[in-house]
């Protein structure tokens, strides 16, 4: 068996003396769709900003491909192959789509692969294609998350790490989005998704992870998730 692209490997989080996150551990294997899913406040975006080196783990530790990378910068694990879609999109409004796509290229490795990648993501994302000269302001929220994709995938990544993509958006956009993250996802990039709208979440992933308060409490197959007990009565209102 391959070994995952990233583990997280039974690590405590938070922010200095408080501890929010408490043994948490997660694998997203090659190829795969993983959701990380919870209420607001139970360490979903800490988990995320322990991924991309934003903060050090207390405990534990954190490999990508293999390699140790706890306590890396961002701009290393940018370097290393990871691309994060943050929360809240943050385009340039008054840009166009097209040039809020470039500047996700950021890297020299990945500024070489400009053409190519920029061909890919129009691909995949017709519309955007379509809008390329609008700006990015001027676009639905849904379109705008895909823009805020497109740019992390401009970094030519070996993964992606999106936080709350569905964020303020109506239930139809979150619907679209959501099937553009499993498009992304068909390509065979691996993609750890963090949302709190569990039902869109199961309905597109491989395998979730559930946090409350900060523990793992639940994780499995997202099929066979969407009948358990504990989801159907917390997450889906049945
Ligand atoms: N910068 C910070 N400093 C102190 N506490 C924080 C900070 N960011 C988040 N927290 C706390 O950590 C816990 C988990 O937050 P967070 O990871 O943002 O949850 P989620 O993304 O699931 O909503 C919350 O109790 C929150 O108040
Ligand atoms: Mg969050």
């Amino acid at each position: 068996m391959s070994q995952p692209i990233l583990s997280v490997d039974h690590v405590d989080l938070g922010y200095g003396s408080l501890t929010v996150v408490f043994d948490f551990s997660l694998h997203v294997d090659q190829g795969e769709l993983v959701g990380l899913v919870g209420g607001n406040g139970s360490g979903k975006s800490t988990v995320l900003r322990a991924i991309s080196g934003m903060i050090r783990p207390m405990k534990g530790r954190i490999l990508l491909d293999g390699e140790e990378v706890s306590g890396a910068k961002p701009h290393q694990m940018a370097q290393r192959g990871l691309a994060h879609v943050p929360m809240g999109r943050q385009l340039f409004a008054n840009m166009t789509v097209h040039e809020n796509l470039l500047l996700g290229a950021f890297l020299p490795a990945a500024r070489s692969k400009r053409d190519s990648s920029l061909e890919k993501i129009y691909h995949l994302f017709p519309d955007l294609k379509k809008n390329a000269q609008a700006m990015a302001g001027q676009l639905s929220g849904g379109q705008q998350q895909m823009v805020a994709i497109g740019r992390a995938l401009m970094l030519d990544p070996s993964m992606l790490i999106m936080d709350e993509p569905s964020l303020g958006l109506s239930p139809l956009l979150v619907k679209d989005v959501m099937a553009s993250i499993r498009r992304v996802a068909d390509t065979g990039l691996p993609i750890l998704l963090v949302e709190q709208n569990v039902k869109q979440v199961l309905s597109i992933s491989d395998r979730t992870y559930v946090l409350e308060n900060g523990r793992n409490v639940l994780d499995g197959a997202s099929e066979e998730l969407q009948g358990h007990p504990m989801i159907k009565k917390a997450y889906l209102g049945l």
